[in-house]
């Protein structure tokens, strides 16, 4: 092969590993981390991480597991304490009855559905993922071997999916489809009734819905369901949970997952010759934010509300830009295709770039996440930063 190196790796590495691609937003946010280095100061939408501090009763309960020295290995799908506060709480929000064994602590929400994924979908099997999708869902399926059936939504509807989309992609070869609700990037909620439409056609055809509710306490619109909400269907759902966004925990890596005991046996297994269990006291930090005072969740989700108003508002004084009203998750997903072919802009990623170089905006272009004319913002940022952000793509738009 030739001496570049290229066919080397190719045939050193798996075919597998060959299949998936490092994350679309790696390369922005590389520049963007070299521009701070510079002492540029940035308007950064770019982390989907929330900018609060993880309340103090659940880094006190972490601090108190480490002096108690409970820091060895645990049981590898996670303590009972732990298992019992997600089932627990589960159940209390969304009247899901699932029991303890029914549930597979994870290091973080990325691994559950990851492991969900290399569980259940063999090669060949097809996976329904609805677009605009969060970037991780399309390697994870390809990682598999896993062939990924688009469902395209209709921005014009505000991206809603209904029973009668996911139908139209089933074929003999479905084995699962990947519902985010709210969703990353978009914010869209798929509305109670049609959710448990689709819950129920798969169940009626044997196919698995693998719902991540990463982001279901960030849901503005009040009316709140889960797949496991659905207890006649619990056979065919895997509901994919996190405590990263819900109490401000993304470094933590606590994330779990709740379905049929096979399938979570099968999880745990995999998880057994991978990562272990989760760090022992971020079980015991996961067990005070599960069965804590909620107060947190509440005046959070309050918070991004406000900013989410403030981003939609400050968009509306961007002549061009037009944007969703999204119900939950903190994106904002603004459509940007009156400024592709104006100044040399050739797409969304274009866009992104120039913001980037020009306005010292971090937005994420929408080709990560499946549509060619958004970008994606996230304003899990200070109030004053969503102010700074958007009169500099005022000035920076406004000049194409
Ligand atoms: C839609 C979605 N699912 C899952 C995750 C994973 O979250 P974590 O692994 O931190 O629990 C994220 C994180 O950004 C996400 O946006």
């Amino acid at each position: 092969m030739s001496a570049s190196g290229v066919g080397v790796a190719a045939k050193v590495l798996t075919e597998r590993i060959n299949r998936i691609e490092v994350s679309a937003t790696m390369a922005i946010t590389a520049e963007a981390l070299k521009m701070k280095a510079a002492g540029i100061s940035l308007a950064d939408f770019g982390a989907g991480e929330p900018h609060f501090a993880t309340p103090r009763h659940i880094k006190d309960a972490a601090i108190d597991a480490i002096e108690k020295n409970f820091t060895r290995y645990t049981a590898v799908a996670g303590i009972p304490e732990v298992r019992k506060a997600v089932v627990e709480r589960h159940a209390c929000d969304f009247g899901s009855d699932y029991a303890p064994e029914e549930c597979v602590f994870t290091a973080g929400g990325k691994l559950a559905l990851f492991n969900a994924i290399q569980v259940l979908v063999e090669h060949g099997d097809e996976v329904i993922l609805p677009v605009p999708y969060w970037v991780s869902f399309k390697d994870m399926i390809q990682y598999s071997g896993g062939k990924v059936v688009l469902v395209e939504t209709d921005e014009r509807e505000d991206f809603r999916l209904t029973a009668k989309m996911i139908e139209a992609a089933i074929t003999p070869k479905t084995k699962a489809i990947i519902l985010n609700t709210p969703s990353n990037p978009s914010g869209a909620v798929v509305s109670p009734a049609d959710l448990e439409a689709i819950v129920r056609l798969a169940h009626a055809r044997g196919i698995y819905v693998l719902l991540d509710e990463c982001y279901v306490y960030l849901t503005f619109t009040g009316a709140v369901v889960s797949g496991g909400t659905f207890t006649d269907c619990k056979s065919h759902i895997l509901v994919m949970g996190s405590l990263s966004k819900t109490y401000a925990m993304t470094g933590w890596r606590a994330g779990f997952a709740l379905g049929p005991k096979a399938i979570i046996g099968a999880m745990s297994k995999l998880q057994s010759q991978s990562t272990s269990n989760t760090t022992s006291f971020v079980q015991k930090a996961a067990v005070a934010a599960l069965t804590g005072d909620q107060a947190c969740v509440t005046e959070m989700r309050a918070d991004y509300l406000k900013l989410r108003d403030q981003v939609l508002a400050g968009f509306k004084t961007i002549p061009g830009l037009t944007c969703t009203v999204p119900q939950g998750a903190f994106y904002v997903y603004p459509n940007v295709s009156a400024f592709i072919g104006k100044g040399g802009i050739k797409s969304a990623a274009d866009l992104a770039a120039k913001l980037l170089s020009e306005a010292h905006v971090v937005v994420v272009p929408g080709e990560a996440f499946g549509t060619k004319e958004h970008v994606r913002l996230s304003y899990a940022v200070s109030g004053d930063v969503v102010d700074e952000g958007v009169k500099r793509m005022r000035e920076y738009l406004g000049r194409l």
